[in-house]
């Protein structure tokens, strides 16, 4: 399916920065999130730092010269589904009330005709002048939505109310709003394709997610560690959740923020830790589980107790590893049920699908998603990703090369289909 796609409009207040915090879970919910930004909130936060998080360009201006990419001046208001305007000032907040349309935030508000949600953020006297309510009041008589704002510590000193909401209560907004598309107008629909959320394949089902690198302890302040970040992992949990499924997450040191509505979250360290954390939550019960952690093979055979001191190597450092737990072809097979569906992931540079057709089958699981890093279109910390689903016919889907939240969504629409065809039919 294609995710609900968010138009991020900051304006220009201090909160522009938690507006970061924001693009980042809206993306690992699974929107697809584009930004605009006035000249002011560029004052507070660079477009690089949105353009980074969510791989497209930012609009900045009406004539796009300050942009990478030239972009039509409502461009983005034709792509959206949902406005979002965080942090709303005084003085958007008013544009949008009298359809003034003299930058590129307010223009596309004008220009766009969908649901918007706003997030006031503004001194304490500014938002309760009569003006700031009045036109409060206009906007919530059109049937815009606002969230916040709350009371708390203001740039300008005070403690007062006028604080922008905090990034997770204007995603729950941000949801509900999404949610509530179904009854729009047909013309206004989300543009979806069929998906696991339609068909309520996954509602219901109790799926353990493994997510994130492992770090295996040297000494006090040493460890051996990957590259992994999560976000596969985390952005399945976020597709699953919205998809209605009960999602326990065993996550790595990663710097990621877990998405709301989990059942459990598990902060694990090393593959051990793992091990014992799968192995719980598989007795608990498990329908599916996605082992898509990059858990490390090998672990120092000794911890040591304070920090190992450069001198006492003499110029030269051998450490002595031993093998971790392979979880899923040890633990695994241990505590699944015949009715735990399981889900690996195979991160292969050459004879890719073979080799994870084969690391498959060894570790018997049900499907496989293979990996290319060094391919293109797939490289590591790049924005798109690459990957083929595998399962015991061969190969159920070949992606393109697209964002993890949206590899997440193929992935499960893709095991849905396929789990529907290949059940049982007593008609013949
Ligand atoms: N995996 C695991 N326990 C380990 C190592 C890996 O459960 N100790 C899981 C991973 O989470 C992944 C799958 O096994 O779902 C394949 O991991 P990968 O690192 O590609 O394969 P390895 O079996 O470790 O083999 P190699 O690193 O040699 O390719």
């Amino acid at each position: 399916m294609t995710s609900t796609r968010a138009l991020l409009m900051v304006s220009g207040g201090i909160a522009a920065y938690k507006a970061c915090f924001l693009a980042r879970l809206l993306l690992q919910a699974g929107f697809s999130v584009k930004v605009a930004m006035t000249e002011a909130a560029t004052r507070f936060v660079t477009p690089i730092t949105f353009e980074a998080l969510t791989g497209h360009s930012v609009a900045t201006d009406l004539w796009g010269e300050g942009q990478s990419e030239a972009l039509d001046h409502i461009e983005y208001a034709r792509w959206a589904d949902i406005a979002i305007v965080a942090p709303a000032t005084a003085n958007t907040m008013a544009k949008a009330t009298h359809g003034i349309a003299d930058d590129i935030v307010s223009t596309l508000l004008l220009a766009f005709g969908g649901p918007v949600l706003m997030a006031p953020a503004m001194n304490d006297n500014m938002w309760r002048h009569p003006a700031t309510q009045a036109n409060l009041q206009t906007l919530h008589d059109r049937g815009v939505a606002t969230v916040g704002p709350g009371d708390g510590w203001l740039a300008c000193g005070t403690i007062s109310e006028g604080r922008m909401s905090e990034p997770e209560d204007i995603l729950a907004a941000a949801l509900e709003m999404a949610g509530s598309l179904k009854g729009l107008r047909p013309d206004q629909h989300p543009r979806q394709e069929p998906s696991s959320i339609q068909s309520g394949f996954w509602t219901g089902k109790k799926v353990l997610v493994t997510a994130g690198p492992t770090f295996e302890t040297i000494d006090a302040v040493r460890f051996l560690g990957n590259r992994s970040t999560g976000a596969m992992g985390f952005a399945l949990a976020s597709a699953l959740i919205q998809s209605g499924a009960q999602v326990h997450l065993v996550a790595g040191p990663t710097a990621m923020l877990p998405p709301r509505g989990l059942v459990q979250t598990d902060r694990i360290q090393s593959a051990c830790e793992m091990a014992d954390a799968v192995a719980t939550g598989l007795q608990a019960g498990c329908d599916w589980l996605f082992m898509s952690a990059a858990v490390a093979d090998f672990a120092p055979k000794e911890i040591v107790d304070g920090k190992i001191k450069k001198e006492s190597m003499q110029g030269h450092w051998s450490l002595d590893l031993q093998g971790n737990p392979d979880i899923l072809a040890e633990v695994v097979p241990v505590h699944r049920t015949d009715e735990t569906k399981v889900v690996g992931f195979a991160l292969e540079t050459e004879d890719v699908l073979n080799r994870a057709a084969s690391k498959r089958q060894a570790k018997n699981m049900d499907y496989i998603v293979a990996n290319n890093p060094t391919a293109e279109g797939a490289g590591f910390g790049g924005v798109n990703h690459q990957v083929t689903l595998l399962g015991s016919d061969g190969v159920v889907w070949q992606s393109d090369s697209v964002a993890k939240s949206k590899l997440a969504w193929g992935i499960l629409n893709n095991l849905a289909d396929n789990e529907k065809d290949t059940e049982y039919d007593p008609r013949g």
